[in-house]
C-alpha cells in the first residue's frame, strides 16, 4: 500500500476524532444503551475518495434475497482487501481504534482477517432492499461492535433503531435515521436492535460496515454457522471459499 495514502486516511482520521472529544461520545455512547451516531464525522472529499474504491468493486456486488428478512448487494472484505486500500486503511487505522476503545471501555481489536464482515459495503440499490429487524449478534468469544459510516444516501430507506431492549426496567427508544454521506455510528452489535425499511425504485443508500471485537476466536461449531450464514444473506459462495467474490 502506497505510504501517501496511508499517511493521508490517517491525517483525516486524526482531523475527524479532534473534532469529536472522547469524554462527550463517552457519555452519549453510555446513556444511549452502547450506541453512538455522529453526523457528518467525514467530509465530503474523504466519501468520495473512499466511492472512488467502492465503485471499482461495485461490479462484483453479491446479491442476496431472505424472503421477509433481507434483501440487498454485498461486498466482502476479501474483495476490498484486493480493491479498496484506503478504505481498509481507515479499518486498520490505530488511532481510531484506540478511539473506539476508550469510548467502548474495552480493548478493541481487528476481526480476524477470514471475516468476510471485517469490512464490507452494503448496497441497497433495487426496489424493496432492506433488512429485517435483527441485533449483530456476536459469534465470538467476547463482544462484537459495529461502526457503521453512510457513504451515500438518495433514499427513502431509514435505519430504525431501538435503544435500551436489552436493559430490564429502562424504556425503550427509537429512532429513525438517515445514513448521509459521512454519518458515523457505532455500537455493541448484541445491545442495538435494528433494521432498514425498504428502498423504492430509482433509490441508492450504500453503506460501509467495519467491525471489531474484543476476543477474535471463535468455536467450530459456531464458526461453521457463521460461514453458512454469511455466504446465504450477504456474500454468496466465494466468501464461504474465503475467496474475492464473481460478478453476480
Ligand atoms: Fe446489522
Amino acid at each position: 500500500m502506497h505510504t501517501e495514502l496511508l499517511d493521508s486516511v490517517s491525517e483525516e482520521v486524526n482531523q475527524a476524532i479532534a473534532r469529536f472529544p472522547q469524554e462527550t461520545i463517552t457519555k452519549i455512547y453510555q446513556d444511549q444503551g452502547e450506541f453512538f451516531s455522529i453526523e457528518q464525522f467525514f467530509p465530503q472529499e474523504v466519501i468520495d475518495q473512499f466511492m472512488a474504491e467502492v465503485e471499482i468493486v461495485r461490479p462484483k456486488l453479491n446479491r442476496n434475497y431472505i424472503p421477509t428478512h433481507k434483501k440487498g448487494g454485498s461486498v466482502s472484505h476479501y474483495l476490498l482487501r484486493e480493491s479498496a486500500p484506503s478504505i481498509l486503511a481507515f479499518y486498520h487505522s490505530p488511532a481510531f481504534i484506540a478511539w473506539l476503545s476508550h469510548i467502548a471501555g474495552v480493548p478493541l481489536l481487528l476481526c480476524p482477517d477470514d471475516d468476510p464482515h471485517a469490512c464490507a459495503l452494503y448496497f441497497y440499490t433495487e426496489a424493496g432492499d432492506h433488512i429485517g429487524w435483527h441485533y449483530d449478534t456476536s459469534y465470538y468469544n467476547g463482544e462484537r461492535y459495529t461502526v457503521l459510516l453512510g457513504l451515500v444516501d438518495r433514499s427513502t430507506s431509514r435505519l430504525e433503531c431501538r435503544l435500551h431492549t436489552k436493559e430490564p426496567g429502562r424504556e425503550v427508544k427509537e429512532l429513525s435515521l438517515t445514513t448521509d454521506p459521512g454519518l458515523l455510528i457505532f455500537f455493541n452489535g448484541d445491545k442495538l436492535h435494528h433494521a432498514v425499511t425498504p428502498s423504492a425504485e430509482g433509490e441508492e443508500r450504500i453503506v460501509l460496515t467495519l467491525e471489531y471485537v474484543t476476543d477474535p476466536t471463535m468455536s467450530r461449531g459456531k464458526r461453521w454457522f457463521s460461514n453458512l450464514k454469511d455466504a446465504f444473506s450477504y456474500f454468496g459462495l466465494p466468501a464461504l471459499l474465503r475467496q474475492p467474490g464473481m460478478k453476480a
